[in-house]
């Protein structure tokens, strides 16, 4: 019979055969399929697991922090390297307000700040040789040998939809922009390809992963990146993580989370609205809420959240956040809608 101690004994037992003596990097998003993968390789292989949290500045409020704290906490015995890309991100954003050019800049800085950090852990290791600067090489004969994997949260709908046979496959470091040898090519290893979602999550409360990523709402890749409607800059980013933590916290209070696929909230940020407070004008920005329900973000429908909540976080929004002084809420369905506003 299935029963999550099984799936977790039997993935254990097939890590350690596929990574026998080598290592492994996972790198962890914030969400439950790398984080389950990861735990999941952690006991399989303890510390010869190093994961790699890439922070682009374009998380939520106290996020970043959440993901570290909740990673050292369930997963004792695991590597874990923060980098704080944020200066970066935000440098290389700067003055773009095309959706999937934003898309595309994040992409492609989220890879080259990976594999740098790829590079780093396997020089640390022995496996890289040279100082990154003139490129590097995989150590010969005399190097440390020991294979390197990488850990993917592949859940079986993906296996599905790509047609992939059985696993195991390798991926070259074909991008060759992060300081990676174009030599070097990564095995594979994807403790997830059997399981389900909710599988995935009942696995992860079965290792000590905490609710809030066992049960995390789907969040994009690009973060807040596509929620701020036109330049991203990290005083907006700041307006809207107030905003937003704002809505989190209210829907969690009503006891809302597992009802709603997910919230996004949207800054307007070019868009200026005037608004009245105590004696004084304000001209200022207007947010949108945007809760939809869904099944699989295919199609989705706009959640119809109590009044009485979206009144409390329409009053706390806008008494808290001086530069928001509207909040409105998106009735739209999708189709014809998407989900997010970018
Ligand atoms: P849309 O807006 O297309 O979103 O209805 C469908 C689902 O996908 C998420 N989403 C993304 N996830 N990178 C991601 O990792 C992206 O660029 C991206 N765009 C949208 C969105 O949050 C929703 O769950």
């Amino acid at each position: 019979a299935w029963t999550t101690g099984h799936v977790i004994e039997e993935q254990v037992e097939r890590i350690r055969a596929q990574v026998g003596e080598g290592t492994a990097i996972c790198g962890l998003s914030g969400g439950v399929d790398s984080a389950v993968a990861a735990a999941l390789v952690q006991r399989a292989i303890g510390d010869r697991l190093t994961c790699v949290y890439v922070d682009h500045g374009l998380m939520r409020q106290d996020e970043s922090a959440q993901i570290e704290k909740a990673f050292g906490d369930s997963t004792g015995g695991a590597k874990l390297v923060v980098v704080d890309a944020e200066k970066r991100f935000l440098d290389a954003l700067a003055g773009v307000t095309d959706p999937e050019t934003k898309r595309k800049i994040i992409g492609r800085e989220f890879i080259r700040v990976f594999e740098q950090a790829q590079a780093d852990i396997l020089r640390g290791q022995g496996v890289l040789e040279g100082d990154g600067e003139g490129g590097l090489e995989t150590a010969g004969p005399d190097g440390a040998g020991a294979k390197t994997f990488l850990v993917q949260g592949t859940l079986y709908p993906d296996v599905v939809e790509s047609g992939g046979g059985e696993g195991a496959a390798n991926i070259k470091s074909h991008h060759n922009v992060g300081g990676l040898p174009e030599d070097l090519s990564f095995e594979l290893v994807e403790p997830l390809r059997a399981l389900f979602k909710d599988e995935v999550r009942a696995v992860g409360s079965e290792l000590g992963l905490p609710d809030a990523i066992v049960w995390r709402q789907p969040f994009p890749g690009p973060g807040l990146g596509i929620r701020i409607i036109g330049e991203v800059t990290k005083e907006r980013l700041d307006i809207l993580r107030a905003a937003d933590a704002i809505a989190r916290a209210e829907m969690t209070a009503a006891g809302l989370d597992r009802d709603i696929w997910q919230c996004p909230v949207v800054l307007l940020a070019d868009v200026r609205s005037v608004g009245v407070q105590g004696d004084g004008r304000t001209y200022g920005h207007p947010v949108v809420l945007r809760p939809v329900t869904s099944d699989d973000a295919m199609t989705a429908d706009w959640a119809k959240v109590p009044y009485e909540v979206l009144s409390r976080i329409s009053t706390r929004i806008t008494n808290e956040v001086a530069e928001i002084n509207r909040v409105v809420l998106d009735v739209t369905s999708k189709p014809p809608g998407t989900i997010e506003w970018e």
